[in-house]
């Protein structure tokens, strides 16, 4: 079968080629999928670059969150040949033809949904699941405030604070993507390169600031998120693809009365596994009322997979980028 190999570290377009490898056999607990639709995550970037907070050893095949259909069942896993589902992969391995699932790890793929919308439907709604009801405990009638509202994890958690009942303000760089958030749901729009975010933000609250912030970009965006954040708001720390990690002064944080939560929704795979499916029975139920609907920027065939980690990391795309193999 074909498989994108990362041998050692670096930028994906150098490091990255296109393999035959043998087909994978399921371990006890485990699925072989026939991978439909590969959704792709910045994280794939920076575990290429070995800047992520986790190493997988190398040979790295990149691709965390798939949708596809089981054609093989490891020993005591419950799962049958046929079944289509979506799961993730763990760091990587969806790059590919075929990718192992832990049984455990793999969820129905919803009906109506299509291939790259239920590959995309996993890690980011998650995320933005468990930041904005776990973390943040976001309440009806709270504002929130979506960095990067038309990427990935923004663009989750643009219609996951709609559905929950929260006045949203996405910013975007650009006009385009900032049309984009606005469809997805966000009821003002800043343009965080041709606009002044904190007068923006300021104009929108009547003053106020915004209750929750929704921050996967960091450096510059997190430091103006400091001075927008309302009395006992918090601000969402969910990633850096600015590439500098801002500092918050606890003096600051004191004086305001803001907490910064960190997700790391990973983690919970490990520290409080239960959660997992009682979030995707939420996100199931809001995708079946349609209060949420994933958006798939990009479509590529499986072979275009630089092209498609250049798009995402030159902030080329809106939504989701995925893969078709
Ligand atoms: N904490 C967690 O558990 C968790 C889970 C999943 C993902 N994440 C993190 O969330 C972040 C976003 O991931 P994603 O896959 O959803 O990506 P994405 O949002 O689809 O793409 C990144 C977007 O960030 C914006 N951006 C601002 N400054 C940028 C810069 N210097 N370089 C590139 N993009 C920049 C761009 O939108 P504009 O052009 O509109 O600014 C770009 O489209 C990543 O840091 C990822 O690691 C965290």
């Amino acid at each position: 079968m074909r498989a994108w190999q990362a041998a050692e570290l670096g930028d994906p377009a150098d490091v990255l080629k296109l393999v035959e490898v043998p087909e994978p056999t399921p371990a006890p607990g485990q699925v072989l999928v026939r991978v439909h639709a590969v959704a792709c995550n910045f994280p794939d970037i920076l575990v290429c670059q070995g800047r992520y907070q986790e190493r997988p050893p190398l040979p790295f095949t990149p691709g965390m969150e798939v949708a596809g259909e089981v054609v093989a069942v490891g020993e005591g896993a419950t799962a049958r040949v046929g079944d289509r589902v979506l799961g993730q992969t763990g760091l990587g391995g969806g790059y590919a033809d075929l990718a192992l699932l832990d049984a455990g790890n793999t969820w129905p793929w919803p009906d109506g949904m299509t291939p790259g919308q239920a590959a995309g439907m996993f890690v980011t709604y998650q995320t933005g699941y468990c930041a904005l009801h776990r973390r943040a405990n976001l309440q009806p009638g709270e504002t929130l405030l979506v960095h990067a509202a038309a990427g990935g994890v923004g663009s989750a958690a643009v219609q996951l604070g709609k559905a929950a009942g929260a006045p949203v303000i996405g910013t975007a760089g650009g006009p385009a993507k900032c049309e984009v958030a606005r469809g997805l749901g966000a009821d003002h729009v800043i343009d965080y390169i041709g606009e002044d975010l904190v007068a923006r933000v300021k104009e929108i609250t009547g003053g106020r600031g915004a209750d929750v912030i929704y921050d996967p970009v960091g450096g510059d965006v997190f430091d103006a998120s400091r001075k927008v954040v309302a009395f006992e708001g918090r601000i969402l720390v969910i990633g850096f693809v600015a590439g500098r990690f801002a500092d918050a002064p606890t003096n600051h944080v004191l004086v305001k009365n803001y907490s910064v939560l960190g997700v790391h929704w990973g983690f919970y795979r490990r520290m409080a596994p239960e959660w997992i499916p009682a979030w995707q029975g939420e996100l199931e139920q809001l995708w079946a009322q349609r209060r949420i609907d994933p958006l798939v920027g990009a479509e590529l065939p499986l072979t275009e997979a630089l092209e498609a980690l250049r798009l995402l990391g030159s902030r080329g795309s809106v939504g989701k980028v995925v893969l078709v193999p």
